[in-house]
């Protein structure tokens, strides 16, 4: 209906003897347009209730209400305008629209994190799938995800919105991811590239970064994502890299993205990103979005003084019309508004099991047995977090709670409490929401309810009547805040919660279990003895209450594995260096706000290099809580037989997994290298290829076969600007996690060099 609106827009403004996009060639399309329309077109439609200036998240009221953007239609040249829209966990669209009864809600899947927890490229990929069926169904053009950039600090506000600590977890997920959107012939943008690992003045902060770690470190997964999955958009992100606005880097976003890794896709900004459009455009970033006033006399200025030339404004609009060109839109989808949410919700609720990690488990308390009354602590219980804040929220039609997903599973759960626990909540958050008077009033992740903590005389009662005590701790977080170091820890409340509980139910022989609903890495080696068992769940999504539940009960066995390490404390990664930790920003948030003349506010300066995650913790041989890559289940599992095949091209392992326990259950298999002394300082040992295996019967086995390519064992030599293999024997250690090696092989491998540009340094 909508698409028709446009289509008959752009027939009713066509001159005979334009050029029509589709018919005519994209040449002749770009030489029929003046030069105001070409700089009119690298913009978007600005935004609705804004300025065109503050930093409001992306909403416009055109096509698609309450998605990011759009694009210019130019009718006269039979150019439709396409809709971006947010994820990435599901699409971000408004769920009611003014005089009509319908109802837009998208289904909230799990977030980013917890996907990458799976291990599972193949379920990730369904998940995009179901995500991309929304973002057809509903008009959108664009998803404006994944976000894959690394979890360089446990304290970044957006995390949960990313994959992992390591490279090839995120971007084989985000490759998975956008191969599954994708395959509904929508668009994907891959962000923020690249950087963007702090939130704290995230429109302003120059990373200090040497190549090295640019290469390694933060630009892999990109170009993993780019290579394997080739995503229609990359969207650049806010911070400066080195003294450049990321979106005005020519080194970036041509000599890195296009001519090394062949990039032929479109490249937008972050909303309201960097500060000089022709800069931009002669970076090659095409498309500015949401797009403002002042942008378009910029462009115009640059190609008058010649500092741009037409040529290259032209490059970004092909680029932007090859876009148009493929989407939906441009060919005429006549979308339903009614995506299969009910198929959406069954496909969320289970892809949600294999992203929890079991972090303990002592005396098989989980899966629950002989359980049938079940004591429910803890406010987050009551309340379940779905998904962080920002753009990367959903709006979702529901969340179920954990004590609604006990119910449904047929549990008899004390609902007494229900209605003390709802209120509490709203209370705090209302006199929360009163406080905050700023533009982002609406976006603040609002502070966890201060916990409950019951009299022990009730907590007495509760154990002798029920038979399993049950207590969530929750966190959020979202875009433009960083998280505080108080986030990190429990409070005194929580922990007065945990020891009252687990005294009570273990005085009279009960077990009790902890679920984490958490977005972001918390301190847990203080207290996680205290209970018998401890489940991290994530924020999964819409369905979260029976997801947690479907574990709980063993309806399936947890193959979950931590994408990042929990360190002991906050100031063990390396990173705690140089990282925004409590800033005294005098304000909420410090977007857009400059020079203001603090360390890792303005500047943040990655002096760990490539030592992010477990290649600090490894290097350093720092005991941690739970390592990169650890995970319980309720089976056991032995490897054997490891092997390996080097053939110069491509390396070869494999190793035999059996379930060696006694219930069905899947691993997460992952292969670590340790490269022979060279001349570069090396990591330990690094991640460089994972598989799941299926769901192994007891007794069952399977041998998992790991390849990639040889040249990915180099390092990147600054002196060089090369990538280099150092000749020598490799050792390839298959582990259950990065400190749980089961078995290794070795093979020689030859020296090599590819040399590259000698760009993006300072
Ligand atoms: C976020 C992006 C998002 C965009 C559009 C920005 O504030 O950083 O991730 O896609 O808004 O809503």
């Amino acid at each position: 209906m909508i698409y028709l609106g446009v289509a008959a827009l752009a027939l009713a403004g066509c001159k005979q003897g334009d050029p029509q996009l589709g018919k005519a060639s994209i040449d002749k399309v770009v030489a029929a347009m003046t030069l105001e329309e070409k700089a009119q077109f690298v913009i978007g439609t600005g935004m609705a209730g804004t300025d065109g200036q503050s930093a409001v998240i992306g909403s416009t009221k055109a096509i698609v209400p309450g998605a990011a953007g759009t694009t210019r239609a130019l009718p006269r040249l039979g150019i439709p305008a396409i809709v971006l829209a947010d994820g990435p966990a599901g699409l971000r669209i408004d769920p009611t629209r003014e005089g009509d009864d319908a109802t837009y809600y998208c289904t909230h899947f799990p977030i980013g994190t917890l996907l990458a927890s799976t291990w599972n490229q193949e379920l990730v990929e369904n998940v995009g799938q179901s995500i991309g069926e929304e973002v057809h169904e509903y008009g959108a053009d664009v998803l404006l995800a994944p976000a894959l950039n690394i979890h360089r600090h446990p304290l970044n506000g957006r995390n949960f919105e990313y994959y992992s600590e390591d490279p090839v977890v995120a971007g084989k997920t985000a490759a998975a991811y956008v191969r599954g959107v994708q395959k509904n012939d929508v668009g994907t943008s891959i962000k923020h590239f690249a950087y963007n690992n702090q939130e704290t003045n995230r429109t302003g902060n120059n990373a200090i970064i040497s190549p090295r770690a640019q290469r390694e470190i933060y630009l892999k997964g990109f170009e993993i994502a780019v290579k394997e999955a080739d995503p229609w958009t990359v969207m650049t992100s806010y911070n400066k890299i080195n003294g450049t606005y990321t979106s005005q880097s020519k080194d970036l976003v041509t000599t890195v993205l296009r001519d090394e890794w062949g990039y032929k896709g479109t490249v937008m900004t972050d909303w309201y990103g960097g500060d000089d459009a022709a800069a931009q455009m002669r970076a090659g970033n095409d498309m500015l979005q949401p797009g403002t006033d002042l942008q378009y006399e910029q462009i115009m200025a640059a190609i008058k003084d010649g500092s741009l030339s037409e040529a290259e404004l032209d490059a970004c609009v092909k680029r932007i019309l090859n876009l148009v060109l493929r989407s939906p839109k441009m060919k005429g989808y006549a979308y339903t508004n009614k995506p299969d949410l009910q198929a959406h919700a069954a496909v969320t609720r289970q892809s949600a099991l294999e992203g929890m990690v079991l972090l303990e488990n002592r005396a098989n308390t989980l899966p629950l047995k002989n359980v049938k009354n079940v004591a429910v602590f803890g406010c987050t219980s009551y309340a379940f977090i779905a998904g962080g804040t920002g753009s990367g929220n959903v709006n979702r039609a529901y969340t179920v709670s954990l004590l609604d997903g006990l119910k449904n599973a047929g549990f008899n759960v004390d609902e007494s409490k229900k209605d003390m626990y709802l209120k509490h909540i709203a209370d705090e958050e209302a006199a929360f929401k009163a406080t905050l008077h700023d533009a982002l009033a609406a976006f603040y992740p609002t502070p966890r309810p201060s916990e409950i903590v019951p009299s022990a005389a009730e907590l007495r009662a509760s154990a002798l009547t029920n038979d399993v005590a049950i207590i969530t701790f929750g966190r959020n977080s979202g875009e433009f805040f960083d998280r505080s170091s108080a986030d990190f820890s429990l409070t005194d409340k929580e922990i007065a919660l945990l020891k009252g509980v687990t005294a009570a139910f273990h005085a009279v022989g009960k077990k009790v279990v902890v679920v984490l609903n958490i977005g972001g890495v918390i301190e847990t080696a203080s207290w996680k003895n205290i209970p018998d068992a401890v489940l991290l769940a994530w924020q999964a999504g819409q369905e979260g209450g029976n997801s947690v539940t479907d574990i709980l009960t063993g309806k399936q066995s947890p193959s979950g594995k931590l994408p990042m390490t929990f360190p002991l404390g906050l100031m063990d990664a390396a990173s705690s260096a140089n990282f925004p930790i409590d800033a005294d920003t005098g304000v909420y948030f410090t977007n857009r706000r400059k020079d203001i003349g603090q360390k890792d506010v303005d500047q943040t300066d990655y002096a760990e290099g490539i030592y992010v995650g477990y290649r600090w913790f490894d290097k350093q041989n720092l005991a941690v809580s739970y390592p990169f890559g650890y995970g319980l289940s309720y089976t056991s599992f032995e490897y054997s037989e490891p092997a390996v095949e080097n053939d110069g091209k491509t390396i070869k392992a494999t190793v035999t997994v059996k379930n060696t326990g006694a219930v069905e259950g899947k691993e997460a298999v992952q292969l670590y290298v340790s490269a022979p002394a060279g001349t570069l300082d090396k990591p330990v040992q690094e991640l460089k290829a994972y598989a799941k295996t299926k769901a192994l019967k007891p007794g069952e086995s399977q041998q998992v076969t790991l390849t990639f390519a040889t040249a990915d064992l180099a390092s990147f030599d600054e002196a060089k600007s090369a990538w280099v293999v150092d000749a020598g024997t490799y050792a390839f250690r298959f582990g259950a996690s990065s400190r749980d090696i089961r078995c290794e092989a070795s093979a020689e491998v030859a020296a090599s060099e590819v040399k590259v540009n000698n760009v993006l340094g300072k």
